[in-house]
């Protein structure tokens, strides 16, 4: 009998390889690995590179079939912006589920010029989209698991996150008022978190509209490069790519590379906003919970994808504590990010309950992980791409009053002697 099968959209992506290799290693799905490979471009134009060479899917793809002795893994090339082939994928595959991880996944990315903030949101809004009209032409039995991003919530100041809708009551001009049933309000500096926030609130349509299966997974900072699977040394083929730039690396992920160089770790601004974080290997964890869970139709269920919500300085007194002697530098922030917040309680999901025991434990190994794996390839770490250059200010006559890019490219100098 023909087994189930996953499509994973973004299947080149960092996020959505180690999907695909851990769904088809640990279940009885066959995965369909679908990309355009356009992150390879937009690397390529900011100088971005993985840390650790980054193979073809095919190479990596033969290589699981090879030391696993399993066959269920393929790979398609597919832009999710041409809805004829999005339709044709699926016709083909009749999947169980979709797994769409394919997106521009960058802030500083969309906040480069406009042309990048018009890609990112022409990308990321039609391509989900076009999946989303795809599923309702063609099976709306189909389970749609979308990656959202939890920065939406980060420019609100509250101390909780729920999980559904609620009521809300305020007073505005001396009365009492009431909003029935909402979404918490989400809001957004940058475009690529704008863009999130649509697809968020395109899953309210959709699932409302047509009925479909639908849920967002409100992902927090992921760090990480590695899982199970391909941790060991010799299974390098396996690995995901690795980004540590300014532009396309996460906050952990640019800190171990920044320790790996003997730098000092540079916190943006004064280093108290706060972000959710998750292990690559929780990450992957929690996905395989999520799939298995029984989805609605028509109701648009929300998972919140994180382990910690720490501040930047806890962060990196995190890996301080473990590391040891690693100084901290406070640099301007080139982003507009809210300081300080409430202290905010983020409510958790069942299925994502059981990454949530031991997890301070858990953390402390998975960094442990990361820094060994990332000293094995710091020979390939390129200093020259660690430092932010994209600045959130278009206000030029601010920007030369500050010389902020000046700032910046002094202390990478001086980081690099
Ligand atoms: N990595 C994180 O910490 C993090 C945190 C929150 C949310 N997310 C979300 O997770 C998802 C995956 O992120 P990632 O870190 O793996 O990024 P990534 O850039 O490594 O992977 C995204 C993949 O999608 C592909 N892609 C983009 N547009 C496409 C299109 N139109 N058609 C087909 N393929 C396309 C790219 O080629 C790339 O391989 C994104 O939606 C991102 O917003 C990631």
């Amino acid at each position: 009998m023909a087994k189930d099968k996953i499509i994973i959209f973004g299947g080149d992506g960092y996020l959505g390889w180690t999907l695909g290799l851990a769904f088809a290693n640990r279940t009885n799905y066959d995965i369909v690995l679908a990309d355009n490979m356009i992150k390879r471009q937009w690397e390529k134009e900011v100088g971005a590179k993985s840390l650790v060479p980054f193979q073809t899917p095919l190479k990596r793809i033969k290589e699981y079939g090879r030391i696993f002795g399993k066959n269920n893994l393929s790979f398609e090339k597919i832009d999710l912006l041409d809805y004829e082939l999005v339709v044709k994928i699926i016709r083909k595959h009749n999947p169980a589920i979709i797994i769409n991880a394919a997106q521009q996944p960058s802030a500083p990315f969309s906040m480069m010029n406009a042309q990048n903030a018009v890609a990112t949101f022409s990308n990321n809004i039609a391509g989900h989209i076009n999946v989303a009209w795809a599923i309702a032409e063609t099976n709306k039995n189909i389970k749609y698991i979308k990656l959202g991003s939890a920065g939406c919530y980060s420019g609100i100041d509250t101390d909780y996150i729920p999980l559904g809708k609620v009521n809300f009551n305020f007073s505005s001009k001396g009365r009492a008022r009431k909003i029935k049933k909402s979404w918490l309000p989400m809001y957004a500096t940058d475009f690529y978190h704008q863009s999130k926030i649509s697809d968020f609130l395109i899953n309210e349509l959709i699932s409302d509209a047509w009925k479909l299966r639908v849920v967002t997974t409100q992902q927090s900072t992921i760090f990480g490069a590695t899982i199970d699977e391909n941790f060991a040394e010799d299974r390098r083929i396996l690995s995901a790519r690795f980004n540590y730039d300014a532009v396309f690396g996460t906050v952990i992920n640019r800190f171990v590379c920044q320790i790996n160089m003997g730098w000092p770790l540079t916190i943006y601004g004064d280093g108290s906003q706060k972000t959710g974080i998750i292990s690559l290997s929780d990450t992957v964890d929690n996905f395989i919970n999520i799939a298995e869970k029984n989805l609605v139709p028509g109701i648009h269920e929300v998972v919140h994808n994180f382990t910690l919500r720490p501040s930047i300085n806890e962060i990196a007194n995190m890996i301080v504590a473990k590391e040891g002697t690693i100084s901290i530098s406070h640099i301007e922030n080139p982003r507009k990010e809210m300081k300080g917040s409430l202290k905010r309680e983020v409510e958790v999901h069942k299925a994502i309950k059981g990454s949530h025991k031991n997890k301070d434990k858990k953390i402390k190994s998975e960094l442990f992980k990361l820094g060994e794996f990332v000293g094995r390839y710091k020979n390939n770490i390129d200093a020259a791409v660690i430092m932010p250059k994209i600045l959130w200010e278009k206000n030029q006559d601010l920007i030369k009053e500050k010389s902020l890019k000046e700032k910046y490219s002094l202390i990478m100098q001086q980081s690099a002697q």
